[in-house]
């Protein structure tokens, strides 16, 4: 899987690139991840990518031309590789991003071009000519695309099967519609807090059961909208 990220600050992708399990995924050549600088691909001879709106108001809006060019120069890149290119811009008023969203931006077959936007926004054009799908990371605003973009990728990226282990990505929270239970390690006793009993009682059936009923106990707390949702039984045990 292809990702090329198009942005004003390149240099927020050193360290996510650069760190860990994204890290690992690029050098086993599960993912690429390029980063453009948006702002190369300006023919104004400021180097200004953004202006005021057209019928005024606040802030300015990220050029279409610069962009424009951006996107031939990263489709161009990527069209080699006989694969279908979704593009797609972060924004606050996009689709919000869920587990079902990651995991099925990991399992289709194509390859990503992911616009990060500062300033206004972008112009809408941009969205129109390029059928642009927009995703959002939450109810609020960042100063710009890049944290939600490597929110986005890191989602994504980690269900890519084979980046890590099958096995803690099935007990995690979300791919069953419930939070996950508690989890303990050593030392058996912290500040006079000891783990609870059944998480060494070996009996794997009753482990099983007692970590789901925490799991809907946590859901239930946290997360009650969750509840509703079809996969989980509005009231299990108590
Ligand atoms: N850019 C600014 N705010 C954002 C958000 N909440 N999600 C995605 N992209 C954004």
């Amino acid at each position: 899987m292809r990702f090329i990220v198009l942005t004003l600050f390149k240099e927020m992708f050193d360290a996510f690139v650069n760190t860990s399990i994204i890290k690992r995924a690029i050098e086993r050549n599960v993912v690429s991840i390029d980063v453009l600088d948006i702002r190369e691909f300006t023919k104004d001879k400021h180097k200004r990518v953004d202006f005021p709106p057209y019928g005024g108001g606040s802030g300015m809006i990220m050029s279409a031309q610069p962009l424009g060019d951006a996107i031939d120069y990263a489709i161009f890149s990527l069209e080699k590789y006989k694969k279908k290119i979704k593009i797609i811009y972060m924004s606050p008023r996009g689709k919000l991003l869920n587990y079902n969203i990651s995991k099925k931006l990991s399992q289709n077959d194509c390859n990503y071009i992911i616009i990060c936007g500062h300033y206004e926004g972008i112009d809408e054009r941009i969205i129109d000519e390029y059928n642009v799908e927009e995703i959002s990371i939450g109810d609020y605003v960042l100063t710009g695309g890049e944290l939600a973009c490597q929110v986005l990728m890191d989602s994504v990226i980690r269900l890519i099967p084979g980046v890590i282990n099958q096995e803690s990505l099935f007990e995690e929270s979300h791919t069953n519609g419930l939070l996950e239970y508690p989890q303990y390690t050593k030392p058996y006793e912290f500040k006079g807090r000891k783990v609870p009993d059944i998480l060494l009682s070996g009996h794997h059936k009753m482990i099983a059961d007692y970590r789901r009923q925490e799991s809907i106990r946590i859901t239930r707390q946290h997360r009650p909208d969750l509840i509703n949702n079809e996969i989980i039984p509005k009231k299990e045990g108590n």
